[in-house]
Formats: C-alpha cells, sequence, structure tokens
C-alpha cells in the first residue's frame, strides 16, 4: 500500500520570524490519521520549523541540495548540512530547471547526494505547454526521468522512500490544473518507465506519485480520486492554514480508503 502524501512547498517565502508560527499553526490544523505530512520553507527557516514542528509528526523538507560534499560554492548548501534539520528534499524542481538550469544529469547526482545523506527525496518531472500540446509530454517525462535515474542504486532508492512529483509546467503558480485523468494516465506512464526502461520492475510499484500544479482544497480530491496519485505537492495553497486543512482531510479519506481496502486501520 502506497502512502499518501502532502507535500508543501513554501518556495521563496516566510522568515525565520514567522516560519514556525505558521508550520504549527499548519501542524495543528491537520492532525488527519494516515496522511504523511512533509513541509518545505526555505533553508534559512529550517529550524524555526523543525523546532515548531518537534513531536508534531511533520517532516521538514528542503526544497534543494548541492550536487557536490563541499568546497568552493559560494551560497550553495550540500545534503550531509541539512543532517537534523531536514529528512526530505525537493529535488529538480521545474523553477529549478529553468532559473538555474538545472539538467536532468546534474538533478541525478543530486539525488545521489540526498540519499546518501539519508534523506527522502521528492524528484519532481513536468512537460511544458508546447510538449504537451505536441503530443509528447510522456516522452519528455520519460527523459527526465531517465536522466536523473539511470544507473542509480534502485535499492538504495526504494530504501529512502523515494517519491516522484508530476508537475506539469504551465500548471504551476497558474491557476490551471492538469485534468485528473491526464494526471493519472502520467503516473501510470511514469511507473512503466520506472518498470520497463529503467529495469525496476514490480517495484515501481511501491513509488509514490504525487500531482503537482495549481492544487488547491477545492480539486485535490478529483486528484485523490485517482489509484494512481498518491498525494499532492502544493506551492501557493500550502502558506494558508485552512488550505492545508481541507487538503490533509480530503488525502484522509483516500488514506483511510485505502487502508479499508488492505484490511487495515488507517
Ligand atoms: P503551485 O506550485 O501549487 O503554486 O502551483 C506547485 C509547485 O511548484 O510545487
Amino acid at each position: 500500500m502506497r502512502p499518501v502524501i502532502i507535500a508543501a512547498n513554501w518556495k521563496m517565502n516566510t522568515t525565520p520570524a514567522d516560519a514556525g508560527e505558521l508550520a504549527a499553526t499548519i501542524a495543528a490544523r491537520t492532525e488527519e490519521p494516515g496522511v504523511v505530512r512533509v513541509i518545505c520553507p526555505p533553508y534559512i527557516c529550517l529550524a524555526a520549523v523543525r523546532d515548531a514542528l518537534a513531536g508534531k509528526n511533520v517532516a521538514v523538507g528542503a526544497q534543494n541540495v548541492h550536487h557536490e560534499q563541499g568546497g568552493a560554492y559560494t551560497g550553495e548548501i550540500s545534503a550531509s548540512m541539512l543532517a537534523g534539520l531536514a529528512t526530505w528534499v525537493i529535488l529538480g524542481h521545474s523553477e529549478r530547471r529553468r532559473d538555474e538550469f538545472e539538467d536532468d544529469e546534474l538533478i541525478g547526482k543530486k539525488l545521489a547526494r540526498a540519499i546518501s545523506a539519508g534523506l527522502r527525496p521528492i524528484l519532481c518531472v513536468g512537460e511544458v505547454l508546447a510538449e504537451r500540446e505536441a503530443g509528447r509530454a510522456v516522452e519528455v517525462v520519460a527523459t527526465q526521468l531517465r536522466g536523473a535515474l539511470v544507473g542509480k542504486d534502485v535499492e538504495a532508492l526504494l530504501n529512502a522512500g523515494f517519491v516522484i512529483a508530476y508537475e506539469p509546467v504551465w500548471a504551476i503558480g497558474t491557476g490551471r490544473t492538469a485534468s485528473s485523468a491526464d494526471a493519472a494516465a502520467m503516473a501510470e506512464a511514469i511507473r512503466a518507465t520506472l518498470a520497463a526502461d529503467l529495469g525496476w520492475g514490480h517495484n515501481a510499484e511501491s513509488v509514490p506519485v504525487l500531482y503537482g500544479g495549481s492544487v488547491t482544497s477545492a480539486n485535490i480530491g478529483e486528484f485523490l480520486a485517482e489509484h494512481s496519485i498518491d498525494g499532492g505537492l502544493v506551492g501557493g495553497a500550502s502558506l494558508k492554514p485552512d488550505e492545508m486543512a481541507g487538503m490533509v482531510a480530503r488525502a484522509a479519506v483516500t488514506a483511510k480508503a485505502r487502508a479499508a481496502a488492505e484490511g487495515k486501520p488507517a
């Protein structure tokens, strides 16, 4: 049974002075059984958010790591530096692919660093609008997956709880979402690429795939109704406690239904 995950990507928002309070408010408003909650604030707010979430069963994640261990990389943060601050990390977000020119090979190196530092990675993939309109979305995402994952230690990734977020670039921050059917088809295509192209076989079925891109409490239900989708990576709406409460409450319904289907308590 795959977990149901709601991951908050705060992007370049909040300060060390206000992040802890926001995280604590969200934690208190989202106490639902069966849902894995993750908050990814800016690096500089990680300590405040970690402290605010102590004992609250909400994980803390970073939004990026550098691909090297350490050295002369002004302004960068390595995976091992996050020890004690974060247990998850978002990698390959489309804003970093676009603004920092991150390519699949570099993202693959970051992934390897993240795993060896004991972080749980969320690898982001997704096509731009022209690629979707040209009917190339599945091919583009498969290329991203192969580029980042080829040659990686599958067992180490699985042990780390590797997660994939499908985020169509044209849906991020635009108020426009993929249809739930398209998102579900992509989640299936992602697992098919892992299973066949990358040789993960049946292990591909255990990899959670999240949908991201203008997710809100009003639309998350459509995505969570899809068996192949295991939650959301949420940007704008994740800064609003009411929205987080609504999304996690809806995710708890799916978590409960999945547990019941397996004959387990949520
Ligand atoms: P959004 O961002 O929810 O604001 O569209 C999602 C993301 O970029 O992870």
